[in-house]
C-alpha cells in the first residue's frame, strides 16, 4: 500500500526564543514544518547558528529536507534607543529626531537620513501602525509631529512612512554582515525585506553568486513600490513573500486581501514559489485554538494559490508553537481536496517556451491517465515549479542530485523532494527516478507514473521529454 498523498501547501515556521530547543524543533518538523525561517531583525548570530544546527540535526530523523530561510532586515526604519518606553497621548506634540542628535523627550529614529526626507503632512506610523503621528513642520532634521493615534512606544519598534522613498540602500551594512553569516551557515534561501525594485533583487543575487552560494532569493513584497514593480521583481527573484505585516501598514489593511491575490496569481504565472505570511494564526500565540477568522484566512490563502504559508510570532515567541504548525497542517488538509487543477488558465507568456509547454502537457497526461505521481528530475528545481504551477492532483516527486536544490524544493507546492545520485545517461536517469519514487512510499512497484525532464544537451535547462512508465 502506498502512503497517503502528502499535504500540498508547505509550512514555513519562524524559529525564535520559543523554538530554540532540539525537542521543540523536532516537534515542529514532526507537526509539518517544511522550512525554518531565521529572522535577522531579532537575535544574535549565535542564536541563528544554534537554530540552524538544530534544524540540521533533526533533518536525518525526520527523513525529509527542511529548508533554512535567512530573512534580512533590509532598509527598515526603527525607533532608536530609549531609556524607557514612552506613552504618547492623542493630540500631544512630539519631535522625531535623528538618533545621533535626539534630545531627552524626543523620539530618536534610525537610520538618521529618514529625517532628511520627512515633510509636513507625512504620516509616521510606529509599531505596525498602532501609533500614528502626522508631521506639522520640519526644521534642521527635526520633525515636529502631532500624535493622531496614541499608545506606547518602546525602543527598536518599526517605523513606516508610507509613500516616502527611504534614501538608504536595499542592503544596509547590517544586512551585508548578516548575509555573509547566513551564507556561511549554508542558508537555502535569503529573504530580503522592503524590496523596492527589481534592482534590489538583482544586487542581492549578484552578491550571493559572487560568494559561490546556490542560495535562492525570496523578495518580500511589503511596500507600495514593490507592488507597482511586481512584474519586474518577478523577473529577477526566485521566490516571493506576501509580507502582510508591513504591507498592511504601508498600503492599509483594507487593500491587503486583493493585493495578496494579485501577487499570488502573478507568481503562479511565472512558476515562482509564493509564501503568504503574517498573522495567519496570530491568536495562537496565546491560545491553543485559532479564531474562525484565522482558520478562514489560512484556507483562503491556500485557495488563492499560495505555495507555502508562514508562521512568525506563533512559532518564534508564542506559547504553542507546535500546536500552531499542527493546526495549519489540519486546515490545509481539510481545504486541499477542493483545489482546482489550473489546466484552463492562460499561459504564463503569449508564446510558451518548450519547457513550459512540456510541463503543461506532462500534467495533462498525468491527470488524464490518473497516474500515481509526476516524477520530475531537475537540476535546480525549476521544472518542479513549472509542474507545480498547474496544481496537478497527482503528487509531484522532485528529484535532484544537488542537495541545495532538494532542500529548496521543500517550499514548493505539492513537491516531495528526493535526492538521487547523478545519472550517467538518460536510461540511468529514468531508473534512478523510478527507484527514488518508490522510496518515497507514494508509488508502488508497477504503478503508472509520468516522468518529465530535460535531456537535451543542446537545450540546457529545458524540459523536453515526457515518459509514461511503470514504477
Ligand atoms: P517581517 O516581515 O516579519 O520581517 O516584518 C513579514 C511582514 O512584514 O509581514
Ligand atoms: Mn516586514
Amino acid at each position: 500500500m502506498s502512503a497517503e498523498t502528502p499535504r500540498r501547501t508547505k509550512i514555513v515556521a519562524t524559529l525564535g526564543p520559543a523554538s530554540s530547543s532540539s525537542e521543540t524543533v523536532l516537534s515542529l518538523a514532526e507537526a509539518g514544518m517544511d522550512a525554518a525561517r531565521l529572522n535577522f531583525s531579532h537575535g544574535t548570530h549565535e542564536d541563528h547558528a544554534a537554530r540552524t544546527n538544530l534544524v540540521r540535526e533533526i533533518r536525518g530523523e525526520i527523513g525529509r529536507p527542511i529548508a533554512v530561510i535567512a530573512d534580512l532586515q533590509g532598509p527598515k526604519v526603527r525607533i532608536g534607543e530609549l531609556s524607557e518606553p514612552v506613552t504618547l497621548e492623542r493630540g500631544e506634540e512630539v519631535v522625531v529626531a535623528p538618533e545621533d542628535a535626539a534630545r531627552d523627550g524626543e523620539l530618536p529614529v534610525s537610520p538618521t537620513v529618514i529625517c532628511e526626507v520627512l515633510q509636513k503632512g507625512h504620516d509616521v506610523l510606529i509599531d505596525d501602525g498602532l501609533v500614528r503621528l502626522r508631521v506639522d513642520s520640519v526644521s534642521r532634521r527635526r520633525a515636529r509631529c502631532t500624535v493622531v493615534v496614541g499608545g506606547l512606544v518602546s525602543a527598536n519598534k518599526g517605523v513606516n512612512v508610507p509613500g516616502v522613498p527611504v534614501p538608504i540602500p536595499s542592503l544596509t551594512r547590517k544586512d551585508m554582515d548578516d548575509l555573509d553569516f547566513a551564507l556561511d551557515l549554508g542558508a537555502d534561501f535569503i529573504a530580503l525585506s522592503f524590496v523596492r525594485s527589481a534592482a534590489d533583487v538583482r544586487d542581492l543575487r549578484e552578491l550571493i553568486e559572487a560568494a559561490g552560494s546556490k542560495a535562492r532569493v525570496i523578495a518580500k513584497i511589503e511596500k507600495a513600490e514593490a507592488v507597482d514593480s511586481l512584474e519586474a521583481i518577478l523577473g529577477e527573484t526566485h521566490a516571493v513573500m506576501v509580507a502582510r505585516g508591513d504591507l498592511g501598514v504601508e498600503i492599509g489593511a483594507a487593500l491587503v486581501p486583493l493585493v495578496q491575490k494579485r501577487i499570488i496569481l502573478a507568481s503562479l504565472d511565472r512558476a515562482k514559489p509564493v509564501i503568504t505570511a503574517t498573522q495567519m494564526l496570530e491568536s495562537m500565540i496565546v491560545n491553543t485554538e485559532p479564531t474562525r477568522a484565522e482558520a478562514s484566512d489560512v484556507a483562503n490563502a491556500i485557495l488563492d494559490g499560495s505555495s507555502a504559508l508562514m508562521l512568525a510570532g506563533e512559532t518564534a515567541r508564542g506559547e504553542h508553537p507546535v500546536e500552531a504548525v499542527a493546526y495549519m497542517d489540519r486546515i490545509a488538509r481539510a481545504v486541499e481536496p477542493s483545489l482546482a487543477y489550473r489546466h484552463q488558465l492562460p499561459e504564463a507568456s503569449e508564446q510558451p517556451s518548450v519547457g513550459q509547454a512540456t510541463s503543461n502537457a506532462a500534467c495533462d497526461l498525468a491527470e488524464a491517465l490518473s497516474a500515481k505521481a509526476l516524477l520530475v528530475p531537475t537540476f535546480t528545481g525549476g521544472t518542479a515549479s513549472a509542474v507545480a504551477r498547474l496544481r496537478p492532483h497527482r503528487p509531484i516527486i522532485g528529484l535532484s542530485h544537488h542537495e541545495h536544490a532538494v532542500r529548496q524544493m521543500a517550499i514548493e507546492w505539492g513537491v516531495t523532494p528526493m535526492k538521487i545520485q547523478e545519472a550517467v545517461d538518460v536510461e540511468d536517469l529514468w531508473s534512478r527516478s523510478l527507484e527514488a519514487a518508490r522510496e518515497t512510499g507514494l508509488v508502488d512497484a508497477g504503478d503508472l507514473v509520468v516522468i518529465t525532464a530535460g535531456t537535451a544537451v543542446n537545450l540546457p535547462g529545458t524540459t523536453n521529454v515526457i515518459k509514461v512508465d511503470a514504477a
